[in-house]
């Protein structure tokens, strides 16, 4: 695997893979030398707390050197073009650029323009791989399984690249994903993708997981609800809605009181801060699948 830009890149083996090496190194204390010497660069034209934060912490954890750039305060402040940002990086040999950008297809832009591998963290509404491969990881250490799972996906569907970077996993395929929203945040045709589509909201009754989406303003060029308050009332996620056993996870950043409430995010059924833990062994397990797929995780090898 060369770069990571859509979960379509994996094939159910690289996926397993992946998982298999991300439990490897999940809770190993200090730095591996697997990467000592490389130069991983992170690149954020987008907001971003979790993910920016877990590749650089991966990356040193592995013992990369790290370059942190997010656009605001760069060159781009200045009408560098993407494409000159990354022939300027590329100088630095960097060995992966990991890519969050507002345009579809960015992450190829920067793929075309260096020799390093590319991750992307993030692509308008497109693709965001690393997500979901965590919450394939927090659902099978939670479940033991990501498969035959029930999986109820309410919210913002149609701005979502989470969602359709989920929905799109291999490791989904034999799930049972059911999409819950307003008929104007589900995107028309979206059932082709393997799914169920409902503006029910009685349809979470009966999944194992709700995985709940943030409304993405950010993206939204015009009113898609009537207002926040009648879309918390009909589609917020509180306990008078969910069953005993139910398992809540949610990509963040939450909006309190908006899609979810604070008794549903702050249960002990919520995941949500799982998916932030498990985000670190997973975005090291794909640095290290991309970058050194040929060094077995050791064991016991920990620098201090
Ligand atoms: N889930 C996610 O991508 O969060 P950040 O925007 O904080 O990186």
């Amino acid at each position: 695997m060369k770069h990571l830009i859509s979960i379509e890149d994996l094939e159910r083996d690289d996926l397993e893979r992946i998982l298999e090496t991300a439990r490897a190194l999940d809770g190993i204390a200090g730095s591996l030398p697997t990467l000592a010497g490389r130069l991983v660069v992170t690149l954020f034209y987008e907001s971003s707390t979790r993910t920016s934060s877990s590749f650089e912490l991966a990356a040193k954890r592995l013992s990369a050197d790290t370059m942190s750039i997010k656009s605001a305060g760069s060159s781009a402040d200045k009408g560098e073009s993407l494409q000159d940002t990354v022939l300027t990086l590329a100088a630095y040999d960097p060995a992966a650029i990991v890519i969050r950008h507002p345009q579809i297809g960015a992450p190829l832009t920067v793929a075309g323009h260096s020799a390093a591998a590319v991750v992307n963290a993030g692509d308008g509404k497109h693709q965001h791989p690393t997500q979901a491969l965590l919450d394939l990881y927090v659902m099978r250490e939670a479940f033991g399984s990501y498969e035959d799972l029930h999986v109820a996906i309410v919210g913002d569907v149609l701005h979502s690249r989470v969602a359709r970077s989920l929905i799109q996993a291999p490791g989904l395929v034999r799930a049972h994903v059911t999409l819950v929203g307003p008929p104007s945040l589900l995107p028309r045709g979206i059932e082709r993708l393997g799914c169920e589509a409902t503006s029910d909201i009685e349809a979470l009754a009966s999944a194992d997981c709700i995985y709940v989406l943030r409304l993405q303003q950010e993206r939204m060029e015009y009113a898609y609800v009537p207002s926040l308050r009648e879309y918390t009332a009909r589609w917020g996620i509180t306990p008078e809605r969910l069953r005993a056993g139910q398992k809540i996870m949610h990509p963040g950043p939450i909006n309190r009181g908006v899609e979810i409430d604070s008794r549903v995010a702050d249960s002990a059924d919520a995941l949500i801060l799982e998916q932030v833990r498990a985000g670190l062994a997973v975005r090291m397990a794909v640095l290290h699948d991309l970058l050194a797929a040929d060094v077995r995780v050791p064991q016991t090898a920990v620098v201090a």
